[in-house]
This record gives C-alpha cells, sequence and structure tokens, in this order.
C-alpha cells in the first residue's frame, strides 16, 4: 500500500511518500518520495523556536513539499481537474484557520489527478498545537478530497519505529522480527524530547521516565544563547566543546550534573542551564577559549545523567536492542559515551544510532508508524484527529 505522511509538530515541515508491504514481522518500506524543509533559519533570528512562525511557515510550505513529494514518486500527473463548488466550500470549512493553505492548495489541485495512495498518516502530537494543527487540517483535506483513510499518528512512536529500521542495499527500509528482540529501549533526545522509552512488544510502550523540565536539546540551545552562539545551538555548543576537549580545558567552575543518580528514570535540565547562567553572571566578557571551556563543561555535565540512566535501564531489562534518536544523538560526544558504555557494560544489546535523516524530525518516520497502525487495524475518524501536544507513548493498561 502507499501512504502519504504529513509531520508538522515542531520546526520542520515534511511530507513523504512510502510504499509498504508485508507484515510486523517482515515490513519493507520504500520511500518514493521526500521533501523536507527545515525553518531553522526563520527561528534563528529568535533563538529558539516560536509556535505560531512555526504554524505560519508550515501552512506556507506544506503545498511546494506535496507537489515536490509527488513528482520525485514519479506521481505527479499533470490533468486539469477543476473542483466542483461543494469541494471548494467543503475545503475552505477544513481550513478556515489556514486560509493562505486553502488558497495554495485549491490552485495546486486543480493540477494534477488524485494521486494512488491508500492512507494518509499525519502527526497527532506531542509537539507544538498550533504546528500539529497545520498538518492535521491539511490532512482532512486532503483526506477529503482524495477519499481517502486517516491514521493520526504519535511522533515518538515514529521515532523509535525508524530506529528499528534497516537500510537494504536497494535503499528500502526494513523491519524485520529477526533484527529486534524485545524489549527494544529508546533514549530519545532532542529539543522537545528527553525520555526513556521500553517497547515490550510490536506497538506497547512504557515510558520509564522522562525530563521534568527542559528537554536535554533546549538546554543546548538555551546554553548557546548564553554564549552569544547561533541557533540551533547543539552543533555549535558541540564544535565548541570538541576544540576545548582536545586542549584540555574545562571552565573554571564546576557545573550540577541534576537527578543522574536518582533512583528512578527521569532528567532535569532546567538548574544545569540556571547554573551556567548565574556562573556566566559572574564573569567578565569570556574569549573564544573560555566559551569553548564553558561549552565543554556544559557538555560534560549534560551528558552525565543521560549516561547514568540510560545505564539503570539497561541493567534492569536487559533490552535486545538501545535506540538513540533525535536531534541531540548527533552529538559526537553523547554517541561516544553511549557506545563506550553499551561495548564495555551490556555488549549483548545492539545499540542503533540512525542516520540523522532518519534521527531528527522526518515525514519517514510518520509513514512508518502509520503503517504498523494500519497493520494493527487502526484508522483515525477525521473528527477524532485531534492536536494532542503533551501526547504519551504510554500504552494504557487493558
Ligand atoms: O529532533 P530535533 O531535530 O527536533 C526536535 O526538537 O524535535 O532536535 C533538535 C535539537 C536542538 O535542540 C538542537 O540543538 C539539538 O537537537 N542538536 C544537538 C546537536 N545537533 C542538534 N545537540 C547537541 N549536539 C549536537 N551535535
Ligand atoms: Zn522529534
Amino acid at each position: 500500500m502507499r501512504i502519504l505522511a504529513i509531520e508538522t509538530s515542531c520546526d520542520e515541515t515534511a511530507i513523504a511518500l512510502l510504499e509498504a508491504q508485508g507484515d510486523f514481522a517482515n515490513a519493507e518500506l520504500t520511500v518514493l518520495g521526500d521533501a523536507l524543509y527545515s525553518q531553522v533559519d526563520v527561528h534563528r533570528e529568535f533563538g529558539g523556536v516560536y509556535p505560531n512562525l512555526a504554524k505560519r511557515e508550515h501552512a506556507a510550505n506544506l503545498v511546494p513539499l506535496l507537489v515536490k513529494a509527488l513528482r520525485d514518486a514519479g506521481m505527479y500527473h499533470e490533468i486539469e481537474q477543476p473542483l466542483s463548488p461543494e469541494q471548494v466550500y467543503a475545503l475552505q470549512e477544513l481550513l478556515t484557520r489556514e486560509p493562505e493553505l486553502f488558497t495554495q492548495l485549491i490552485s495546486a489541485v486543480t493540477l494534477f489527478a488524485p494521486p494512488d495512495i491508500d492512507a494518509i498518516a499525519v502527526t497527532r502530537g506531542p509537539g507544538l498545537e498550533p504546528a500539529l494543527w497545520v498538518g492535521i487540517n491539511f490532512a482532512r483535506a486532503l483526506s477529503y478530497l482524495w477519499r481517502v483513510p486517516l491514521i493520526g499518528v504519535d511522533h515518538m512512536e515514529g521515532h523509535i519505529l525508524s530506529g528499528l529500521a534497516r537500510e537494504t542495499d536497494s535503499g528500502a527500509l526494513t523491519i524485520a522480527s529477526s533484527d529486534v528482540t524485545f524489549p527494544v529501549l529508546a533514549l530519545l533526545i532532542s529539543g522537545g524530547h528527553t525520555e526513556l522509552v521500553l517497547m515490550r512488544d510490536w506497538l506497547s510502550y512504557e515510558v520509564l521516565g522522562a525530563t521534568v523540565d527542559d528537554a536535554v536539546g533546549e538546554a543546548f540551545d538555551k546554553v548557546a544563547r548564553l554564549l552569544d552562539l547561533p541557533y540551533p545551538g547543539g552543533p555549535e555548543i558541540s564544535k565548541r566543546a570538541q576544540e576545548a576537549r582536545e586542549r584540555g580545558d574545562t571552565a573554571p567552575f564546576s557545573l550540577p550534573t541534576p537527578m543522574h543518580n536518582t533512583d528512578d528514570y527521569r532528567f532535569s535540565y532546567a538548574g544545569l542551564k540556571t547554573a551556567v547562567r548565574y556562573r556566566l553572571d559572574e564573569m567578565e566578557s569570556l574569549s573564544e577559549k573560555e566559551v569553548a571551556a564553558v561549552a565543554r563543561s556544559f557538555e560534560d555535565a549534560a551528558t552525565i545523567p543521560l549516561v547514568a540512566k540510560t545505564q539503570r535501564a539497561l541493567s534492569a531489562y536487559t533490552p535486545g536492542t538501545l535506540i538513540v534518536a533525535g536531534g541531540v544523538s548527533a552529538n559526537a560526544y553523547i554517541r561516544e559515551q553511549i557506545e563506550h558504555l553499551v561495548a564495555n557494560e551490556f555488549p549483548e544489546t545492539e545499540l542503533r544510532i540512525p542516520p540523522p535523516r532518519l534521527s531528527t524530525d522526518n515525514a519517514i518516520m510518520i509513514g512508518i508508524a502509520g503503517y504498523f497502525r494500519i497493520l494493527a487495524g487502526e484508522r483515525t475518524k477525521p473528527a477524532d484527529l485531534i492536536a494532542d501536544g503533551n501526547a504519551t507513548l504510554d500504552t494504557p493498561a487493558s
């Protein structure tokens, strides 16, 4: 079956087209088209993601990305396709809150034939609600227009399932049960999330613990701002931290590693960021070397709880696979420390850190999760497809 997938939960606008086949035990997914627009340049000026700005950017970019993904997939067939007054009226109703998207959509869809797709998967949460709603309203509009069923997807499930996918030589993504030994543990680290999730079986999740305040990526971004480094701060801090580490430099103060030895799987990053702020307030303006030294000490402190809590979960649950995903998994030092931990203490566990295109926000992962939900017999009624900014993966006990 062919799935159109839409992701708009944060600051990436993404649309993918997947061809999917096989069951849970041997799913095979081919990416036919993948179009992604990152809003980082837009948000850089403000040093962070602004929900209403993100929403406006999603609304402005969804139609061009849809057309690009369809073209890439060879599924864009030009043919005059006038809409009936009823269709125009219905689309206007569905996109009342996105007038720009409505205008773009009606002029675009009159130019090509309805694509041959079987389902539309869209992120319903967690994320920024205004941003999520744009994707959902768009999905509902396309579902109405092309008479295709909808499936609402949890963004974090997308991260986990795409983390299980292997890329074959031909470029297809496969998820085979022979590759997966349950339980699977996932350390999800991004600008919005810091959590450890246990997957005991297909589509069954337990959130072992999450951050009680800021996400780790958010701490990287906020500390970067304190150091006058551009947004997103993760890569900037990482680069300077590496330089300081090579020189053997550290900050002239020590930093806390909040909650790293508590008896649970929770994290906390607000206090670490505040500590950096207080220490910096006490200092004169910093030289480049000093900035790098602070970046290094911050990165060291931020990594300790990630490693400690992952170690705790690995000991308690002996998972067959550990997935590390989310934008912060691109951090070389954090990767290295987790790799060390697994190689030295848990050699039986297979560590998987997906390539960046699957690790950071994308629509392919939404298509994968959508396919697995469809395999489980799920569909989402348009009226039930509601943005849930705080959605959690916890499978309710039955
Ligand atoms: O997963 P992602 O692309 O978007 C969401 O937040 O969902 O993650 C973005 C976050 C940002 O906070 C960014 O600073 C961080 O990932 N990041 C990094 C690195 N690259 C990106 N953090 C630390 N080191 C990096 N190399
Ligand atoms: Zn994400």
